[in-house]
């Protein structure tokens, strides 16, 4: 009895001081202090998007050194790599965003956050114009502002080569928007195919197509087997082996980014799920109802479709076009914005470039924008003490002080000029590919570490768990997994 005893106390204490850190940093969170106002003797950041490298990059930066300025038409921080599961109602939309604000009111400084759209810059006169594109505005419609440096991180949109219907027709998944449409849309296919309808027409609304089989495509793919497995079957039971999902890939297999053996993993995983894998076949048209492909036997075949998302991969935004038109003799590289070791963009002085709008070496991945915004948190701080010494350094000449301390400040400088090369370091290749499988090629002991199953997806689980930026998206996400888990996924649409 005394055992049970002390267990009850224990656990009381334990579950007593565990809600009451958790609400002491949950509090400390929602009542950020007041804060320094803009400091007119500081230079002007702006920062263009608040997407994996913007906020990497807010995250870090030490604002008592420059008077910062966000620009993006998003007032928040999207986690991308867990977009699909909020596709098919896995996750709540709000618990993968974290809004722009909860990073800046936490700043020493203020920091501007403007919720438009920049749509010109100008990187000889160094200004940046930009319009609140809303619904609702107040009677700024265009603003023109000067820069000292300015981050450019706007990330790309997708790529649809212009084939024809795919705009009008498919929906896409790069932001929460997409995400939200596409749901809608399933749900919408299935609820029309439990209508009375020809068996021909069931056929097609429960046919879901996805074209690219890169992570995004496999990824949602798999979500979306999951959909079908867990709910779908109960609250449908008449309509749930109807659904057919088809993955369409243009080479020869899917994930060229992953290793061989993980390919394979992933291609028999989606055998055993029913999931249609069909490489070397290239969309040319998508009309409403179907889709045209064309196949390895260059054959044009009509196929059916419900919904259909198109997940090709990345192309430049029209402000990055313009931005690289200005400067056609450094900038000519038809993926994105040249940078420097330093993501400086070349040809145009105070401007970094990070993330998906760059052209490097570098996969388009979260996590090169993120190591890219947190290394760039440290150039502008070296930066800003390198102007701070280069001004005490007038002083001390303009009032004749002692050579030993002109020297010396003389030395601080050069060591502050040296900045080192942006190095990224790679910590591997996760995907999710459905029934609770992943795939995981992680960089160990010099060597690749491949792996794929069920201990793989706990690892993905936690891995994203830990890399979300904040403890309420934690908590968000850890509930709706649980939610998922017990209830299962609501099937009701607005
Ligand atoms: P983004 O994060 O796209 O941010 C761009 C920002 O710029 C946004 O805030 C946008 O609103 C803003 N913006 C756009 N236009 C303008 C404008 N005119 N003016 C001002 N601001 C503008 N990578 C991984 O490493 N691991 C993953 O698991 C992973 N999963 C992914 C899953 C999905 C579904 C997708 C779509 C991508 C995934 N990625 C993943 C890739 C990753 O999301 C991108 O590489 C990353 O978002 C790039 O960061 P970024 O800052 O360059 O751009
Ligand atoms: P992607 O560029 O990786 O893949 C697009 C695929 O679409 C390509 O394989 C291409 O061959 C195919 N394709 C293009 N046009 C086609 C057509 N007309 N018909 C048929 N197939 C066609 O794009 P994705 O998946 O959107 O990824 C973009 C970036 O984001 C990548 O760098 C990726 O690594 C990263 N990402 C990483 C994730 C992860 O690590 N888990 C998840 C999602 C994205």
């Amino acid at each position: 009895r005394s055992f049970l005893q002390t267990l009850g106390r224990v656990t009381l204490v334990t579950l007593l001081t565990t809600t009451g850190v958790f609400y002491y940093y949950t509090q400390k969170d929602r009542h950020p202090g007041p804060q320094e106002a803009f400091d007119p003797s500081k230079k002007t950041l702006v920062i263009l998007g608040s997407g994996w490298g913007s906020t990497s990059l807010l995250k870090s930066l030490d604002t008592d050194d420059y008077n910062v300025i966000v620009i993006s038409p998003r007032n928040y921080f999207l986690f991308t790599p867990l977009l699909p599961s909020v596709a098919t109602g896995t996750l709540e939309p709000r618990s993968i965003m974290q809004p722009t604000r909860y990073i800046t009111r936490h700043k020493k400084r203020r920091v501007a956050v403007y919720e438009a759209e920049a749509q010109d810059v100008d990187p000889v006169n160094k200004t940046v114009t930009f319009q609140d594109t809303s619904e609702i505005k107040g009677e700024g419609a265009s603003t023109t502002i000067p820069y000292d440096y300015l981050v450019y991180a706007v990330g790309a949109e997708t790529q649809t080569f212009n084939i024809p219907g795919v705009k009008e027709y498919g929906c896409f998944m790069k932001e929460m928007k997409d995400a939200e449409k596409f749901r809608e849309r399933m749900l919408d296919c299935v609820e029309s195919a439990s209508n009375p309808n020809s068996e021909e027409e069931v056929d097609r609304l429960m046919h879901m197509v996805v074209v690219g089989g890169g992570p995004t495509g496999v990824e949602l793919s798999g979500e979306l087997h999951d959909f079908l497995e867990e709910d779908l079957k109960n609250w449908y039971p008449e309509l749930a082996p109807k659904l057919r999902i088809t993955l369409i890939e243009a080479l020869p297999n899917v994930l060229p980014m992953f290793t061989r053996e993980l390919i394979q993993y992933t291609e028999s995983t989606f055998k055993e799920n029913k999931i249609n894998v069909m490489v070397r076949t290239m969309v040319k048209e998508v009309k409403p109802k179907v889709v045209v492909v064309e196949n390895e036997k260059k054959e044009h075949v009509e196929i059916p479709y419900g919904l259909l998302v198109w997940a090709a991969g990345n192309v430049g935004r029209k402000i990055t076009r313009d931005l690289m038109a200005k400067l056609p003799a450094d900038q000519n590289n038809r993926r994105g914005i040249s940078v420097d070791d330093h993501l400086q963009m070349k040809g145009a002085s105070g401007v970094f470039a990070i993330g998906d709008c760059t052209a490097t070496s570098y996969a388009p991945t979260a996590q090169v924008a993120s190591q890219q915004g947190t290394y760039l948190a440290r150039v502008l701080q070296q930066l800003a003490k390198k102007e701070r010494l280069e001004q005490q350094l007038q002083t001390l000449r303009q009032e004749n002080a002692e050579p030993e301390a002109i020297e010396a400040t003389v030395k601080q400088i050069n060591k502050a000029s040296k900045i080192k090369p942006f190095h990224y370091s790679h910590q591997g290749s996760l995907a999710y590919i459905g029934s609770d499988k992943a795939i995981a090629d992680l960089p160990f002991f010099n060597g690749n570490f491949a792996s794929g199953g069920v201990a793989t997806f706990l690892f993905w689980r936690s891995a994203y768990v830990s890399t979300l930026f904040s403890l309420r998206n934690r908590t968000l996400v850890l509930n709706d997994w649980l939610k998922v888990k017990l209830f299962g996924r609501d099937v009701s649409r607005d």
